[in-house]
C-alpha cells in the first residue's frame, strides 16, 4: 500500500517535471536548430564513415611504443650499470659512462613525449622522441670512437630505436587524422561538437544511430555521476563556508541533471525521442546553473569545470544522435 502511494506521488512528480520541460522546449523556436544539426549531421556522418580516415587509435599504439621504449631504456641502463661494475679499462668506464647518462636522460624524454601527447602537443612529443632517439645514437658513437666496436648493446638499442619509431610514426598518422577532421569539421556550425561528435562515432563504428544515441546517453549519466560523486567528496574535505554552500547547490542541480539523464533512457527505449532529447537537454541546463552558482561576479571557474566541460561535450552529443532520430 505505501509502495503504491510512493509510486503514485512518483508519477505525479513525474508528470509535472515533464510538462514543465515541453513547455520550456516549446518556447524555444526549434527550427532553426534543427536545421543546423541536421547540416552539421550530414557532415558529421560523412566524416565519420570516410575511409580515408582511418579508424585506428593512433594514440592508444603510440603510448603503448613508447612505454615499451621506455622499459627498453630501462633495461639498458640496468646493463650498463652492471658492465660499469666490471669494467676496468679506462676507454670502456668512460663509454659506459657516457652511455649511462645518454640512456638515462632517453627514458626521461621518452616519459615526456608522453605527457606531451596527453597534453595534444605533439610537436614537443616528437622533438623529445628524436632526442632520445639522438642520446641512444650517441652512446653507440662513443663506442665507435673510443673503442673502435659496437656496444655491448647494440640489438638492445636497435629495438629501443625502432620503438621510438614505431611511436614517431603513429603520432603522425594520429596528426594527419585530427586534421582530415578538423578540416570536414571547419565547414560546420560547432566545430568542437563535431569533432567529438566524429571522435565517438568511429570508436563506436557499427553501431546503429539507436545504438548510438543510447551509448552517448550512457555515458553522459556516468560523467554526470562522476562529477556527482567528486561533489560528495569535496563536501567532505572543505571548510570554507561558502565553497560549502555552493558545493550543496551543486550537488543538487546535479542529481537533477541526473534524474533527467536517466529518466531519457526509457524514452528512447520507446522511440519517443523528443522527450528523450528534452531531458537531456535539460542535464546541460542543471550543469551551467553550477557553473554559474560559482562564477557569480567574479567570473571564477569552479572546482568542477574540466569535468563539467567533458559532461557537457557528452550530453551534446548525444543531443546531436537523438535529435537526428527524431528527425527521421
Ligand atoms: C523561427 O525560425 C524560423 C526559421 O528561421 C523563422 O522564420 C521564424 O520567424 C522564427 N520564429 C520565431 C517566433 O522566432
Ligand atoms: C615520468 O613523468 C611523470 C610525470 O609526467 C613523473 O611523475 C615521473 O616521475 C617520470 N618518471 C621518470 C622515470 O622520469
Ligand atoms: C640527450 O638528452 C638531453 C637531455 O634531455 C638533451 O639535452 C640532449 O640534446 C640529448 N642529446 C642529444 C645528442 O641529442
Amino acid at each position: 500500500m505505501g509502495s503504491l502511494h510512493g509510486l503514485l506521488s512518483f508519477c505525479f512528480v513525474l508528470v509535472l517535471v515533464l510538462s514543465s520541460n515541453h513547455l520550456t522546449a516549446k518556447a524555444h523556436n526549434k527550427s532553426t536548430n534543427q536545421i543546423k544539426v541536421e547540416a552539421d549531421f550530414k557532415i558529421i556522418a560523412e566524416l565519420a564513415g570516410k575511409n580515408s580516415i582511418p579508424n585506428a587509435d593512433f594514440k592508444g599504439l603510440a603510448k603503448l611504443a613508447l612505454t615499451k621504449a621506455i622499459s627498453n631504456g630501462n633495461g639498458i641502463c640496468q646493463r650498463v650499470n652492471s658492465l660499469l661494475l666490471k669494467s676496468s679499462d679506462m676507454y670502456t668506464t668512460r663509454s659506459l659512462t657516457g652511455c649511462s647518462t645518454n640512456y638515462k636522460d632517453a627514458v626521461g624524454l621518452i616519459n615526456k613525449s608522453l605527457a606531451a601527447l596527453d597534453a595534444k602537443k605533439y610537436g614537443d612529443a616528437k622533438t623529445c622522441i628524436t632526442d632520445a632517439l639522438a642520446n641512444s645514437t650517441k652512446c653507440e658513437d662513443r663506442f665507435e670512437e673510443l673503442l673502435q666496436r659496437n656496444s655491448p648493446f647494440t640489438f638492445m638499442k636497435a629495438k629501443f630505436g625502432l620503438l621510438c619509431l614505431t611511436g614517431l610514426k603513429h603520432i603522425n598518422l594520429l596528426v594527419q587524422k585530427e586534421r582530415l577532421i578538423t578540416e570536414g569539421c571547419s565547414q560546420t556550425l560547432d566545430k568542437e561538437l563535431c569533432i567529438s561528435t566524429v571522435g565517438f562515432f568511429q570508436e563506436n563504428k557499427g553501431l546503429g544511430l539507436h545504438g548510438l544515441a543510447k551509448l552517448a546517453v550512457e555515458k553522459a549519466l556516468q560523467d554526470g555521476t562522476r562529477i556527482h560523486n567528486h561533489i560528495s567528496v569535496l563536501l567532505k574535505t572543505t571548510s570554507d563556508k561558502c565553497v560549502l554552500k555552493k558545493l550543496k547547490s551543486c550537488s543538487a542541480f546535479y542529481l537533477t541533471a541526473i534524474g533527467k539523464i536517466k529518466a531519457s533512457l526509457p524514452a528512447l527505449d520507446c522511440n519517443r525521442y523528443g522527450d528523450a532529447s528534452t531531458w537531456v537537454g535539460a542535464a546541460i541546463g542543471s550543469a551551467e546553473t553550477c557553473e554559474g552558482v560559482f562564477a557569480g561576479k567574479s567570473n571564477k571557474i569552479s572546482p568542477l569545470t574540466p569535468m563539467k566541460i567533458e559532461f557537457s561535450k557528452q550530453v551534446s552529443i548525444s543531443l546531436v544522435v537523438i535529435k537526428k532520430l527524431a528527425g527521421n
